[in-house]
């Protein structure tokens, strides 16, 4: 089977199966890239695990030996302990420079199993096998890591995956707030790429549920691409990788100030999307008609105004933390038409405004 698209990085070119039920055929699609290696080592969380690991395992059977690490689900599964964990049980089983991972999971497990694939024994092969709407943005692009007690993502790698494997039928055990999160990333990859995309999403997703049929393949293969062709024009983000983050400045400081879990990553950052797109109309950048786009948003069933009673004065402190801010000075993406992106510091006083709604 052909793969449904191409990555080019600086490790080499990798490919990306999306299909239903591939997860089945893992062994055989991957088998040039099995060929010569000692150990799979299949990193998974119980949730992911109890639906999916032993068909998962018995894929790769054939080719290689195979062992496994169950570890928690959950975002405090990308700590030290959990990493330390891992590299032990790497040791244990004998895992060699051979060696290849295989992240099986969402996000949380694709940072994490791509981290300690990054540094065990300064770094082995790894593939990610997506199991989230959410992943199919996290799984390419080659960023790793863990948090630390004092900030997420803290500690990490740019370590590019030698394939990545979506099953788009694991999709359907998730629940629907997992949708609705990753489906926020698509979202904001077709604002920033192009209209048609947009049009195409508004008019194919107008429930959650649109998204569990056959046209989730279509969409995540065209949604990957605009990550794919972002990533490989700027690998280590200096630049047009940036634009990534739209949606994020507000999003995280939404999500840091509610507390993490009172939102899903993808509520928030749909509420950072269309303050973008204000911020960019009080700056006479752009006309969008805010309304309009929160519409379709809010009938899937984002809760768009949830920031409101958060303390204004918090949040724009948090941003001012952001990674992207630089000397207390608010720089968030902006977005003056779909398809056109750009960064910019913005003044304290407009932020202030646009939370306002003034
Ligand atoms: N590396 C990157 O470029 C990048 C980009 C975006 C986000 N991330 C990271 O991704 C993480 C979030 O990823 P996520 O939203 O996938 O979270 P996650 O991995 O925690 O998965 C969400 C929940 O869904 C469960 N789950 C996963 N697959 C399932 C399935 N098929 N059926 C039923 N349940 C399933 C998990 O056990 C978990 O409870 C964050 O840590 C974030 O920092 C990384
Ligand atoms: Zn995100």
């Amino acid at each position: 089977m052909e793969p449904t698209l191409t990555i080019r990085s600086s490790s080499g070119e990798y490919p990306i199966w999306v299909g239903a039920n591939i997860r089945k055929q893992a062994g055989m699609l991957l088998k040039d890239i099995l060929s010569g290696k000692s150990k799979v080592l299949i990193v998974t969380d119980r949730k992911v695990g109890s639906a999916y690991l032993t068909e998962v395992s018995e894929a790769f059977a054939p080719f290689l030996p195979v062992e496994t690490a169950v570890l928690p689900a959950g975002e405090e599964t990308k700590s030290f302990t959990q990493y330390e964990n891992l590299l032990t049980k790497a040791l244990e089983k004998g895992l060699d420079r051979q060696s290849i991972i295989v992240a099986l999971g969402g996000g949380v497990i694709g940072d994490i199993a791509g981290f300690m694939a990054a540094t065990y024994m300064r770094g082995i092969p790894f593939i990610q096998m997506p199991t989230t709407l959410l992943a199919h943005d996290s799984s390419v692009g080659g960023k790793t890591g863990i948090n630390h007690p004092l900030g997420k993502n803290m500690v990490g790698a740019f370590h590019q995956p030698k394939a990545v494997l979506y099953d788009t039928n694991t999709l359907l055990t998730l629940p629907d707030e997992e949708w609705r999160s990753g489906f926020a990333e698509m979202i904001k990859h077709a604002y920033i790429s192009n209209q048609e995309f947009v049009e195409l999403l508004k008019k194919k997703v107008q429930s959650i549920s649109d998204l569990k049929s056959d046209q989730i393949k279509d969409l995540l293969t065209r949604s990957i691409q605009v990550k794919a062709d972002i990533v490989q024009d700027d690998e280590k983000e200096s630049g047009v990788r940036g634009y990534l983050n739209f949606g994020h400045t507000l999003g995280h400081a939404i999500e840091k100030n509610i507390g993490y879990g009172g939102l899903t990553h993808g509520e928030a950052v749909v509420i950072g999307i269309l303050f973008s797109m204000k911020v960019s109309n009080a700056l006479q950048l752009s006309a969008w008609d805010v309304e309009s786009e929160e519409k379709w948003l809010k009938e899937l069933g984002y809760p768009v105004n949830k920031h409101k009673d958060l303390s204004h004065k918090e949040l724009i402190e948090t941003m001012k933390k952001d990674k992207k801010s630089s000397k207390g000075q608010i720089r968030m993406v902006l977005l003056p038409e779909t398809g056109k992106p750009m960064i910019a510091a913005v003044e304290e006083k407009v932020i202030q405004n646009v939370l306002a709604d003034k």
